[in-house]
Parts: structure tokens; sequence; C-alpha cells
């Protein structure tokens, strides 16, 4: 089967065409960075009109990359949600249309469900059930996953997610968005023990976590000095380092917790290199088999939404109408169960 999968819940624009029968993904995209970096974050709207320009140009290229034609396509996956409203409707109504236009089924996907499978395009792979450390742009949580399409929720952020952390602070320093890589970026030419950052949560029985604070208190920290490039650098290394201490450490919990075996880093944040390290360095330590997706694979991208896809259409799940509608707040649990 050869599915294109569509990504258009933030502010890039990710098509793929996984064919499964070599188990691999083309995969093209565009990036709005420039876009939003002169506000320092996503603009909904702009993010909307760009995914508007950008989709058709990006597809044709695609399918000369790839080498195919539209009567290739076997079927769609796109991103349904959860995400930003008006880019998610981009996405959705440019899946449905053309699902109709070539006659092929489709599959609106959970984008954090992708997220997930995104490390099943490595070629190592976990099997169910496992542990999923998923940390992006707007969640941090645990998911236990338990078999394909079953998901629960086993902790999460109370309220900013590590992504939007390091964004804030990066915003803060006055550096570009997003915020994750300039930070680890300065973070390599920094003293990580400078500043003791509290880490909230760390030693609660649950699994929750809360990165409101630390962010306050980066702030109050960064007030009292001297904006050098140096006191830059010693920031980020400390937020850097207290924030895959948090991780590390609840994620020893959890596995704990649950007595799983394998755990998969997924989300955007999972680029960190650090983190990578770290939690690999602990699974080593604990028996637990380490999984994380490729680099470009981390961020949002069509690939783990055609994978994805793919996973459902094979089975014959598919939506049965063709009406546009999005879930800019969608759980995950029992993905049939929330549709
Ligand atoms: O998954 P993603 O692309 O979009 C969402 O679904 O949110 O995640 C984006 C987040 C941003 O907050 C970005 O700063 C963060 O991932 N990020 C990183 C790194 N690369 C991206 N954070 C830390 N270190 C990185 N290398
Ligand atoms: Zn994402």
């Amino acid at each position: 089967m050869k599915i294109l999968g569509i990504e258009t819940s933030c502010d890039d624009t990710g098509l793929a065409i996984y064919d499964s029968t070599i188990h691999k993904a083309h995969h093209l995209l565009y990036s709005q960075v420039e876009s939003h970096q002169l506000y320092g974050g996503v603009v909904p709207e702009l993010a909307s009109r760009d995914h508007v320009r950008k989709i058709l140009p990006l597809l044709l290229a695609l399918l000369e990359q790839a080498n195919c034609s539209l009567e290739d396509i076997d079927g769609i996956g796109y991103t349904q949600g959860p995400g930003l409203s008006g880019a998610l409707l981009v996405g959705t109504t440019f899946a449905k249309s053309l699902a109709f236009a070539i006659n092929k089924p489709c599959k609106g996907i959970h984008h954090l469900e992708a997220h997930i499978l995104a490390v099943m395009l490595q070629t190592t792979a976990p099997t169910f059930p496992f542990l999923a450390l998923l940390v992006s742009g707007g969640h941090t949580m645990f998911i236990y996953a338990k078999e394909f399409g079953v998901y629960e929720v086993i902790g999460q952020s109370n309220d900013d997610a590590v992504g939007e952390c390091f964004d804030k602070t990066a915003k803060l320093l006055g550096l570009d968005y997003p915020g994750g890589p300039e930070i680890s970026k300065l973070a390599e030419h920094g003293d990580s023990t400078r500043f003791n950052f509290p880490k909230p949560m760390l030693n609660t029985a649950n699994l929750d976590f809360s990165f409101s604070g630390l962010k306050t208190h980066v702030r109050r920290q960064w007030e009292e000095i001297e904006s050098t490039k140096s006191n830059q650098a010693d920031i980020a290394a400390s937020l850097e380092s207290t924030i895959v201490d948090i991780l590390v450490t609840k994620t020893q919990k959890a596995l704990k917790q649950t007595n799983l075996t394998q755990l998969v880093l997924a989300g955007g944040v999972a680029a960190n290199i650090p983190l990578r390290k770290e939690l690999n360095r602990m699974c080593i330590d604990n028996k637990v088999e380490f999984f994380n997706p490729d680099l470009e694979f981390c961020t949002d991208n069509g690939a783990m939404v055609a994978y994805t896809g793919y996973r459902y259409l094979a089975i014959d799940n598919h939506d049965d109408n063709l009406s546009i509608d999005v879930h800019p707040r969608w759980p995950i649990k029992q993905q049939d169960e929330n549709t």
C-alpha cells in the first residue's frame, strides 16, 4: 500500500507517502518558521494561510520525488486534531477533497498517536505494550500504549508543556522561535551548574509535571543578571539540565510503576540530544529498551501521519463520510471511542 500523509496541525506543512512494501516514507516539509519568527511564536491565521499556499505545490513535488502519480495512492491519512483549528481545517479539507477525487479511503489521525508511532519507522521498533514519554510544544505526558489504537494517559503536565517552557525562555532571552533548538545550541557553551533551578513535583508519588514555576524562576533570575552572552548560555544550560533531570527522574518512576520494559521518546522535544542521551543511560541502568525516532521524525512531519494512516487503512478502518470536521482539542485514549 502507498498512503499519503498530511500534517497541518500547527506551523509545518508536512506531506509524505509511506510505502508499506519497503516500509519507507518519502517526505517533504515546508516550515513556516520564518513567517512566525517576527512574532516570537505561531500566529494561527498566518499558519492557515501558509498551509493553503503551500500544500498543493508540496504534493506535486512529493509525487515527483516519490516517482509516483495520484493513481498509485491507496489512501490518505490526515491530522484531524489536536491543533490549531484553522490549520487543521486546511489539511482536512485538502485530504477529504483529494480522497473524493481519487475515490480512495481516508482516515483522520490523532496527532499524538502519530508522534508515538513515528518510532515504528525505525529499523528496530518496539512492540506493544510500551511506555511513551511524549514531549512537544503543546503536550508533556506519559502514555501507556497498550496496543495499537489503545492509549492511556498516566501522567501529564498540570500547566506548561516542556516545549513551551523552552520556547518562552528563549523568547525571554531574545532567541529565535522555536526556542528548544536555540536553547540547546546555546547550552553547549554554558555552565549547567551555575543556577540551581527548582524541580517542581520531582518527588511527588504521581506521574504529573509542572513547568510554569520553573519558567517564572528563570525569568526572575534573568532579570537579576546582566544580559551578556555568557550569562545567557549559563541560563540555557541550567534550564536544559533541570528539564532533562525532571524528565529522566519521572520516567524512571513511570517505568517502575508500570513494570514496562520498553520506553519510547516522542514529540518535538525528543530531538533534544542531552535528553536522548540521559534517557538512554537511565534505560541501560534499568534494563529497559529505549527507542526514539530519527531526528527528522521527532518534530511535526507527514511521515508519522502517513504511517499511522497506513496502520488504520490496512485494517479497513477509515472515515465513513466526507464531512469536514476537526478536533482542535482531542484527548488520546482508545482512538475509535474518540471519534
Ligand atoms: O512536536 P512538535 O514539532 O510540535 C507540537 O506538536 O507541539 O514540537 C515542537 C516543540 C517546540 O516547543 C520546540 O521548541 C521543541 O519541540 N523542540 C526542541 C528541540 N527541537 C524542537 N526542544 C528542545 N530541544 C530540541 N532540540
Ligand atoms: Zn507535534
